[in-house]
């Protein structure tokens, strides 16, 4: 008994000493942050945190806790939402919080080379100050680390023109389960020399390696940007004025975001959002455009808009007047990040769906969790534009633990397989949407995954039990 429990510590003790006293922090040293993600859930406490400066230090780690046979989770920012990230009770958390910084912006080939432990943020204004876009956005851009983003293919606010996190990526340094360092910081936009291993990594939730450095692509810096929040009776209104803007903005079309009226109804009454229209339209578009040239693009994107009217699609319609103003209507779309404090405890989720079909769903899902759930209520919004659904579920008054998330579960994910959607368009699996994936996977693709799984990581340390 006393052997077995004396062997991690031992093992911790001498990893603490190699890699210094800041780099190891064991027992009720663990800080709070690195307990849990932001799904929410109950707080667990690792055994210990280890915050490795680089892939060497990494694999240090890796093999402390494979001679100790602990399992281990890799941490970015800690801003998932399905618990990727969370340690179990008796793990090791490798935290990435000290890997951080841009080792190099080359002009040239349009890439920046980070640690992974870097915050979004920080990326987005070195990006900027370099006179690039790196176009990944998210509401917790400020917080999120960029290893997470890849981690689980973060999608954001942009995805419409850039695609989602994984079309940003060129190359990758990462450390497998078993300690070795693969090392491919690509630059080449076109590589086809074998396999593109970097896309196995990309999206598994760090459960196939640890990602340490990576490549990204920046974008010429757009020099006007051009928004409108649109009010519209239906939702083939909608289809129509994705269509539009696909057509009349062309490639400067950078955002399309949908929100019901039930969400309108939330963030005007409860949470106290000044909103550029008023209430009681059928559904609200934010479409928003970035190009080359304020002279050129903004008087052709006022004449879309009016284009628009005329022919009767939109309802009504405000124009933003200036970068601020644009902020003012993305405040709209941003505040659901607030919603814990507006609504209390709810569930959130992030479904994939045919963009026909979204209303359809929206009505179905609505009626399905009024009348199955007593007191449940729901809100949808999201970025149509890549067939990606965002809802919010809650009955008043009950604390998380209480909320009937297996009964809201249920109901949208059986609706989401009939539907042929997918129970995850960004946030991920993590634990909490285990039990479904097989909704939006067949049997051969999960079977695949493991075997992948089992290749990697044979002796299942690596932030077991997470994804399948
Ligand atoms: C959003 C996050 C929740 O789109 O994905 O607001
Ligand atoms: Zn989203």
């Amino acid at each position: 008994m006393e052997t077995l429990l004396e062997q991690p510590e031992q093992l911790l003790g001498a990893l603490r000493h190699k890699l210094g006293s800041q780099a190891v922090l064991i027992g009720p040293e663990v800080p709070a942050r690195n307990c849990n993600d932001r799904s929410g859930s109950m707080p667990e406490r690792p055994i210990a945190v280890v915050r490795p400066l680089d892939a060497a230090a990494v694999a240090e780690a890796i093999a402390a806790c494979r001679k100790a046979r602990l399992p281990f989770v890799p941490q970015g920012g800690l801003t998932g939402l399905c618990r990727g990230a969370a340690p179990e009770p008796g793990w090791v958390a490798i935290s990435l919080e000290r890997m951080v910084g841009i080792e190099e912006i080359d002009r040239a080939s349009g890439t920046m080379t980070v640690k992974a432990g870097t915050p979004l943020e920080t990326i987005q204004k070195a990006a900027d100050e370099a006179g690039f876009l790196f176009p990944l956005d998210l509401g917790s851009r400020g917080s999120c680390a960029i290893g997470g983003n890849l981690s689980t293919n973060a999608g954001g606010n942009r995805v419409i023109r850039y695609g989602m996190t994984r079309e940003l990526v060129l190359g990758l340094e990462v450390v497998l389960p078993d300690g070795s360092i693969i090392t491919n910081l690509n630059k080449l936009v076109k590589n086809n020399a074998g396999y593109d291993l970097k896309h196995l990594f990309i999206g598994s939730e760090g459960t196939l390696g640890i990602i340490t450095r990576v490549v990204l692509r920046l974008f010429p810096k757009p020099r006007s940007t051009m928004s409108a929040l649109c009010a519209l009776k239906h939702y083939s209104a909608v289809i129509a004025l994705l269509d539009a803007a696909r057509s009349g903005l062309g490639p400067l079309l950078s955002a399309f975001e949908v929100m019901w009226p039930d969400y309108w109804e939330v963030i005007t009454t409860r949470a106290g959002v000044r909103t550029p229209v008023g209430a009681g339209h059928g559904l609200y578009v934010l479409v928003e455009a970035q190009g080359t040239d304020e002279s050129l693009d903004a008087p052709r994107f006022q004449s879309w808009l009016e284009d628009l009217m005329e022919r009767g699609l939109l309802e009504d319609a405000a124009v933003a007047q200036s970068l601020a103003q644009t902020q003012q209507f993305w405040a709209v779309r941003d505040i659901c990040a607030e919603f814990s404090q507006v609504l209390g405890p709810r569930i959130p989720y992030d479904i994939g769906l045919a963009v026909t079909r979204m209303d359809e769903f929206v009505t179905r899902c609505k009626a399905a969790l009024t009348a199955g759930i007593r007191g449940c209520e729901s809100v949808y919004y999201g970025h149509i534009g890549d067939g990606n659904l965002h809802l919010v579920a809650w009955v008043t008054g009950l604390t998380l633990e209480r909320q009937p998330k297996p009964e809201m579960d249920a109901i949208v994910y059986g609706l989401v397989r009939e539907m042929g959607g997918s129970v995850s368009a960004e946030h991920g699996i993590g634990t909490l949407k285990k039990q479904w994936l097989g909704h939006a996977r067949n049997e051969a693709e999960i079977a695949l995954m493991r075997t992948l799984k089992a290749a990697l990581d044979p002796n299942h340390l690596l932030n077991p039990g997470k994804v399948i």
